[in-house]
């Protein structure tokens, strides 16, 4: 992978849409069906990736990207509501001569003298966009903004926030009125609750906008109600008649009916007024109990606004103008150096506490060596903190003339575990160097053990029942899980079984359960051995190709041993099989050429009956054919339409290329389908498919 800060703009843009399309899968796979393919630090990984991009260039941030979405783009966990008038989105502008354009485009437009024109100018609350219905002046419907036209109800969740009245209050309201206002969490609530979160043991939120959303689309909506949610109201969709001339009088009007409005809006006239109010909130913004990330200006007379009208997406009535990043100057007081559950080596700022956009930074990421070197940051500099919306704290540089730090870092050339391992550099999957340092201690290394330990129980790997986080956790402090082989021993450890019993207050059924659960999978298929073992760039496709190489797990051993000392017919072998390159067989000879390695594949596979692989069935419709499936399945999950597929002799991939010979596509099918359609590759629904493979 290359990295983010080497990335030219046409590779970012082309990343930035591999990484919607990755992301928005996995959101499939855990909203809608419930069974993410991938761990949590693996899809946070993609996502940072994607804010990462978005830092560095702005202006490719997608409409829909990642960061701007809570989970799927609508979940089939709430119903679709049509709005009754589009919610549309605002354009944006980021300077004074922007906001003149703004005011001369809207004199050019309506004709106007020299007279100015007025404006509201109000904070851009940064929360999520919500359309609440009212019919008679009572709520009956609440949608999320979607795609704009067609968001998700969350009547049940929006009757839980107090704020938003179940009954307008007050006289002259439509009789049907879609109010419209921003869903948001305070700053102190959400530092609260990601504290709250965090001595869980669940997912922080990165941000206020991202507590809001995810607190507002609960499936339950008994949880959104424990969170304080708040909301302002600053806008309408459909209406059944008219209720006021100008969008200060509509404001006034909101109040009235029981909404609250922001103190900070305010009523201005021509650019002056557009420029002072700007000037304004920005001054007063660090002192705000809500994070906000701009103004909006407005024209204010609503006739006006009507013949304004709207080009394509947004109102040329009003436009947002948006706060630059905030920044903030502070000490560099050291660098640590983070190991992670795959050995990457990450180097950690700590900084004099500083208060950036509303939140106390202390730490920032310095990605790489690499860009240490290019900031050249010092121990002991003054240097400049910025945070942009969703983007993690970053070191922009060095403060102009406050160089302190006396010299040049050095990036410490071996892993700071006990095994004191010397860092080597990562390379991506094509096998080219990245500026990414690893310690190669996997297993063996403290900081990797337990995210290598949580591998191989995951689903896709051993799957143990029985056998979660909190207990692997639990038997890896007292030292009886210290490598996988360990769990099959701890089966039969009649001793420890017996202190589960009397001093962890297991019952006897629970300690049956647990061995039941390791039992049931002591016998296990060779993909999944594989895979399990945790080898960089073995994911499990590609274990599953290994696993029918070889077809027996001594027939792969045997071979990783010669892959290991490089021989060359082993390495020939490996290179031969389908999709197996240079980085699968560099990380391969790389693991089985540390002794600790090969000791710990043995100690396991001597507790195992691997078994052998069948090979695949030739004479099937769909055997040899490469399949993509994408968007929602209904009668089977993601995996077992996998499984199915290769056992029937197909290759199953993650995404359309010439090569692809079928896609199967469910409801919510998205770029995919449309580069099929494009390349002119066959479609097929679920049941196509299941017709075809005669299931
Ligand atoms: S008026 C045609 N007023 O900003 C859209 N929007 O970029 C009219 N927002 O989707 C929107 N504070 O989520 C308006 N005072 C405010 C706002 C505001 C925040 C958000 C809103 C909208 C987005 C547009």
């Amino acid at each position: 992978m290359i990295s983010v800060t080497d990335l030219t703009e046409s590779q970012a843009l082309h990343e930035l849409t591999r990484l919607a399309d990755e992301i928005a899968g996995h959101d499939i796979d855990y909203h809608r069906q419930d069974a993410p393919t991938i761990s949590d630090a693996d899809y946070d990984a993609l996502k940072r990736r994607n804010s990462e991009i978005e830092g560095r260039f702005p202006h490719l941030i997608r409409e829909n990207s990642p960061s701007l979405t809570v989970g799927a783009a609508r979940s089939e966990q709430f119903a679709p509501v049509q709005h009754g008038a589009a919610m549309l989105s605002l354009d944006n502008a980021f300077s004074d001569e922007d906001a003149a354009e703004f005011d001369a485009r809207i004199r050019r437009f309506l004709r106007l003298d020299e007279t100015p024109v007025s404006y509201t100018a109000e904070p851009k609350i940064d929360g999520l966009s919500c359309s609440i219905r009212y019919e008679k002046g009572v709520l009956v419907q609440a949608a999320t903004r979607g795609d704009g036209r067609v968001g998700e109800d969350v009547t049940a969740n929006v009757r839980t926030i107090g704020e938003i009245p179940a009954r307008l209050a007050g006289a002259g309201w439509p009789d049907v009125i879609e109010i419209r206002g921003e869903i948001y969490l305070g700053k102190d609530e959400f530092i609260a609750l990601n504290a709250a979160a965090e001595a869980a043991g669940q997912r922080t939120y990165a941000n206020p906008r991202n507590a809001a959303a995810g607190s507002l689309r609960q499936i339950d909506p008994k949880i959104t109600a424990t969170r304080p949610l708040r909301f302002f109201a600053y806008a309408w969709g459909e209406l059944s008649g008219s209720f006021a001339e100008t969008q200060w009088a509509a404001l006034q009007a909101l109040q009235t009916w029981g909404f609250r409005v922001t103190g900070q809006s305010a009523r201005v006239e021509g650019l002056d007024g557009l420029i002072a109010a700007y000037r304004n909130l920005e001054a007063e913004r660090p002192k705000l109990a809500f994070d906000i990330d701009g103004v909006v200006y407005k024209v204010d007379r609503l006739d006006w606004q009507g013949r304004l009208g709207f080009v394509s997406r947004a109102p040329r009535w009003g436009i947002a103008r948006k706060f630059p990043a905030e920044q903030a100057r502070t000490f560099l007081e050291a660098i640590d150096i983070q190991v992670g559950r795959t050995g990457a080596i990450t180097p950690v700022a700590r900084l004099r506490p500083v208060t950036v956009g509303g939140v106390v930074v202390v730490n920032a990421t310095l990605h790489n060596a690499d860009e240490i070197a290019r900031k050249d940051l010092r121990i002991g500099d003054m240097v400049i903190l910025q945070r942009a919306g969703d983007v993690i704290p970053q070191i922009v540089g060095v403060a102009p003339d406050e160089r302190r730090g006396p010299e040049p870092y050095t990036f410490p050339d071996h892993c700071p575990c006990p095994l004191h391992t010397p860092l080597v550099r990562e390379t991506t999957a094509a096998g080219a160097q990245t500026v990414v340092r690893r310690c190669s201690g996997e297993f063996a290394c403290p900081y990797q053990r337990l995210a290598h330990l949580r591998h191989f129980v995951a689903r896709r790997a051993f799957d143990i029942e029985g056998l979660g986080e909190k207990q692997l956790t639990a038997f890896n402090e007292r030292g009886w899980i210290e490598q996988p082989a360990d769990i099959f021993k701890l089966a039969r450890d009649a001793e420890k079984l017996a202190e589960l019993r009397e001093t962890d207050g297991y019952g006897d059924l629970s300690v049956a359960n647990l061995v039941a659960g390791i039992e049931a999978r002591r016998t296990i298929s060779l993909d999944r051995f594989i895979y399990s073992l945790g080898i960089r760039h073995i994911g499990e496709t590609t274990a599953v190709v290994m696993s029918r190489g070889y077809g027996t797990a001594a027939d792969f051993l045997v071979a990783m041993d010669k892959v290991a000392a490089r021989d060359p017919a082993a390495m020939q072998e490996l290179d031969d099989l389908d999709q197996i390159g240079t980085a699968v067989i560099a990380a391969a000879a790389e693991y089985f050429a540390e002794d600790h390695n090969r000791r710990l594949v043995q100690e396991l596979y001597d507790q195992l009956i691997v078994e052998d692989v069948e090979p695949p069935k030739q004479d099937t419709a769909v055997a040899g054919k490469t399949v993509v499936f994408t968007g929602a399945l209904e009668k089977m999950t993601r995996d077992e339409a996998k499984a199915q597929a290769e056992r029937l002799g197909a290759k199953v991939s993650g995404s359309v290329s010439k090569k692809t010979d079928l896609v199967v596509a469910g409801p919510g099918a998205g770029s995919k389908l449309k580069t099929a359609a494009e390349l002119g590759i066959q479609v097929l629904t679920e049941d196509d498919w299941l017709t075809l493979v005669g299931a």
